[in-house]
């Protein structure tokens, strides 16, 4: 199974970034723990700032891969074309975050994505993307 995991703006400075919120690891060691702990999946990962380039990651992984782990970060409360890039692809698109933005400020309760995508699995830490690798394997057995 081919799964891409996309990740938006600030989350390169994970294990750097508001440990308290977020840990203190970072993604490339946490990505390296999970490829090892599911060598069936075959893990691709994009990481970037720019909202532009998270749109053309979704077109072009949404094409192309079984699966797509999406953490738009911040852009997850502000952006009507990402949202539009995950309707726009045929991929299943699972949403996670890494803090569970209903219990922070109200503005991080808003999301373009949830009601587009196949779920939401929100505050688990780094262990959502895992969550979220075990429903896609679940829905391929
Ligand atoms: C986040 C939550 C967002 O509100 C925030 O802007 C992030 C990370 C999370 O994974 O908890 O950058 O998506």
């Amino acid at each position: 199974m081919r799964l891409t995991i996309i990740n938006g703006p600030n989350l390169n400075l994970l294990g750097k970034r508001e440990p308290s919120i977020y840990g203190d690891q970072g993604f490339e060691s946490y990505l390296e723990d999970l490829r090892s702990r599911y060598p069936q999946v075959e893990m691709s990962y994009f990481q970037s700032n720019i909202e532009g380039e998270l749109i053309t990651a979704i077109q072009e992984a949404g094409f192309s891969q079984d699966g797509i782990i999406l953490n738009a970060a911040a852009y997850t409360h502000t952006s009507v074309g990402i949202g539009d890039a995950v309707k726009a692809v045929p991929s299943p698109v699972i949403e996670v975050h890494i803090s569970n933005t209903f219990a922070r400020e109200e503005y991080r309760h808003q999301s373009f994505i949830s009601a587009v995508v196949k779920g939401v699995i929100v505050g688990f830490g780094l262990q959502s993307y895992e969550l979220a690798v075990l429903s896609f394997l679940s829905d391929n057995k």
